[in-house]
């Protein structure tokens, strides 16, 4: 059984918003969402931040990397000009910036540990030990919707996140699911496999439901899709187009 919300905004706020911004979360609530997707990975100087690319250029402007910056600095950057002129000077959020505000408004949480390369270890179990510093009560408390669910593409991160704080859920993010998936994922003792739903087929998705691992997808943004792949067993899915579907979609 699937305790989390089955339809999550992708990056915050998917198109409406410039991505992993607090003015996605606000554009997430303003569509009526109260769970999001976004993306986590350390500075320079070893503290999260809320971005994707590990690179600049894309959504912050310049050349650069986020791993040679420190989190002073990157707060600092715009990541939302590059989007629209009205989301200029939106910054770079801070890890617990943003989880804090998420907690304030209820918004339950995928946070996806994206590590740098080569910083996979760090990652993982930083971003495992400062959300068990803003979860205390509800990790002892054992109920599982109220806790964010820790994914990521790195199994090293995924384990790292494991060893730190193995009370908090984590899902294994995978593209394309090979054949060793479940050997694999109860080796992370992941509660659930997040896949890109390109990829997906029926069998795969009823093998996984099958062997007791929840099931979501990434990043599903038409409503037809959506139902076929409800009706294959899919848990739930991210989107970006949080103004055609819904949080009640389904
Ligand atoms: O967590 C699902 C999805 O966000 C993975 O892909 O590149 O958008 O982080 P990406
Ligand atoms: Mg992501």
């Amino acid at each position: 059984m699937w305790p989390y919300p089955k339809i999550v905004a992708h990056r915050g706020g998917g198109t409406l918003a410039p991505e992993n911004t607090l003015a996605g979360l606000r554009a997430g609530l303003a569509y009526g969402f109260r769970a999001v997707e976004f993306d986590v990975m350390l500075s320079q100087d070893g503290i999260g931040v809320v971005m994707h690319d590990p690179d600049f250029g894309r959504t912050v402007w310049g050349q650069g990397q986020v791993a040679e910056t420190s989190a002073a600095a990157l707060a600092k950057m715009d990541a939302g000009r590059w989007f629209g002129p009205e989301f200029r000077g939106e910054p770079v959020p801070l890890f617990l910036e943003f989880v804090d505000y998420c907690k304030e408004q209820r918004i339950w949480m995928n946070i996806e540990i994206k590590p740098v390369p080569g910083f996979e270890e760090e990652t993982g179990s930083w971003v495992a030990l400062t959300t068990r510093g803003r979860f205390g009560a509800e990790i002892a408390a054992g109920d599982p919707a109220a806790m964010p669910l820790l994914s990521s593409f790195s199994a090293v991160a995924l384990a790292a996140a494991r060893d730190a704080v193995p009370e908090l859920p984590r899902a294994y993010l995978l593209d394309c699911i090979p054949a060793d998936w479940e050997v694999q994922a109860r080796e992370l003792g992941a509660v659930a496999i997040h896949t890109n739903h390109k990829h997906l087929t029926p069998a795969l998705a009823q093998a996984i439901k099958a062997a007791g691992f929840g099931l979501f997808c990434y990043t599903v943004n038409e409503a037809e899709r959506a139902r076929e792949i409800f009706g294959w067993g899919v848990d739930g899915f991210c989107t970006d187009r949080i103004d055609l579907i819904g949080p009640s979609f389904a």
